[in-house]
Formats: structure tokens, C-alpha cells, sequence
């Protein structure tokens, strides 16, 4: 255990309910790219509990630092991360699944739109495309804590925001692809599958 390296309390609180919905939805054996993989512990962790998936955990490049102290942990299966900025750099690759959690209220909806355009560029046809996190349905916070997330988001960025739910599904809907599951998970937040 590295005890300096950037530790998210909520990362340890929501693996257990993503997995859930991750053995549900990545039940063949194909390859995953995690977008926004932020400290890693998803991946490390993750990555040990499906061996089945060739996980690939990817982040701005100033991030993979953080990312590869992660991936040091002995469960790991995870390969090393990659630089993926959403709005520029994506690998030239298909991938049977794509997950991304906590990163469409950080990233613009510009870089939000750019995501979903892309991602469903780089899925296989049969592929699925798994997001986690807070999102407002019909134009309403799940919480008041969410609500107050989201005016702390605005403080930092305007950028920021929690994105509808509804809006999500069109961006997909533009590229082919229709939602087929989502999952109220622990915290007001929510998984959404697209496939
Ligand atoms: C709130 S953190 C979430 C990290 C992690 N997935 C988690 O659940 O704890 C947001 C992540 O989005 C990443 N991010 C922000 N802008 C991005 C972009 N343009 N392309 C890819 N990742 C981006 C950040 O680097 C950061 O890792």
C-alpha cells in the first residue's frame, strides 16, 4: 500500500454497486476502455473482479501519473494507462465496452458531446457504453444534495454541470444507440447503459 497517493473515499463507496451492474452488462469477454479514470482504484480494482475484460484504464495526461501508482496494487489486471483527452486524442481502436464515472458533470457539454460522438465511434456494433454519476430527469436534481453539488460544480467552472438524463439519451440516439438499462445506485448517482 503507497499511502501518499490520491485516495477517493467515494471510489471505495460505489465499487461494489458499479461492479454489479458491470458483471450484468460485460458478461463476454472483450475489451474495456475506462474514460476519466481519475485515481485509478476503480481500474486496480475493477479490473481484478471481471479477468475476463481487457480493462484499459485512460486519462488526460497530466492524470496518468496518479493512474499507473494505482494500478500497482497485486489485483490489478489492468494495462497500462493510456492519454485519452476526449475532446482531442482517442486510440485507434474499437472497443467492445466503454466506461466512464464522475466525468460528465466535470467535462463541459461541448467535451460531453465529443465523448458520446467518439465513444460510439470506437464501440464495436454490439458494444456498450457504461456511464456513471449524478444526472437530472426531466430537469430535476434526483436530491437536494444534488442540487448543491451542482452550484459547487458552477463555482469552479460555469462549465460544470449535472447533465440531464433526457439529453444524455439524444446525443446517443444521434449516433444509433439506444439506452437498455439504468441502475439508481447509492448516493443519488446512477449508472446508464447504451448499447
Ligand atoms: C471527478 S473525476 C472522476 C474520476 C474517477 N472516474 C472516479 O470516479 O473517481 C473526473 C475525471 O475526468 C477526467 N477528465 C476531465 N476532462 C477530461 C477530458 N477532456 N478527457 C478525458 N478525461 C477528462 C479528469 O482528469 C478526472 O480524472
Amino acid at each position: 500500500m503507497i499511502s501518499e497517493r490520491p485516495f477517493s473515499q467515494a471510489c471505495e463507496n460505489n465499487k461494489g454497486p458499479i461492479l454489479s451492474v458491470l458483471r450484468e452488462h460485460c458478461q463476454a469477454p472483450g475489451t474495456l476502455l475506462e474514460i476519466g479514470a481519475g485515481t485509478g482504484q476503480h481500474a486496480a480494482w475493477l479490473s481484478g473482479q471481471l479477468p475476463h475484460l481487457t480493462w484499459q484504464p485512460s486519462d488526460v495526461a497530466e492524470n496518468l501519473p496518479v493512474v499507473r501508482q494505482w494500478l500497482e496494487e497485486p489485483d490489478s489486471k489492468a494495462l497500462a494507462p493510456i492519454v485519452l483527452d476526449v475532446g482531442r486524442t482517442w486510440p485507434d481502436q474499437r472497443f467492445d465496452y466503454l466506461y466512464t464515472a464522475n466525468t460528465f458533470h466535470i467535462m463541459s457539454r461541448e467535451l460531453v458531446t465529443s465523448c458520446i460522438e467518439e465513444g460510439c465511434r470506437h464501440l464495436t456494433p454490439n458494444g456498450r457504453f457504461l456511464i456513471y454519476g449524478p444526472f437530472r430527469i426531466n430537469g430535476r436534481y434526483t436530491s437536494d444534495s444534488n442540487a448543491a453539488f451542482e452550484s459547487w460544480l458552477k463555482d469552479i467552472d460555469p462549465l460544470r454541470g449535472i447533465r440531464d438524463k433526457e439529453w444524455i439519451e439524444e446525443e446517443f440516439a444521434r449516433h444509433g444507440r439506444r439506452m437498455i438499462g439504468e441502475y439508481d445506485l447509492p448516493a443519488n448517482n446512477m449508472m446508464l447503459v447504451f448499447e
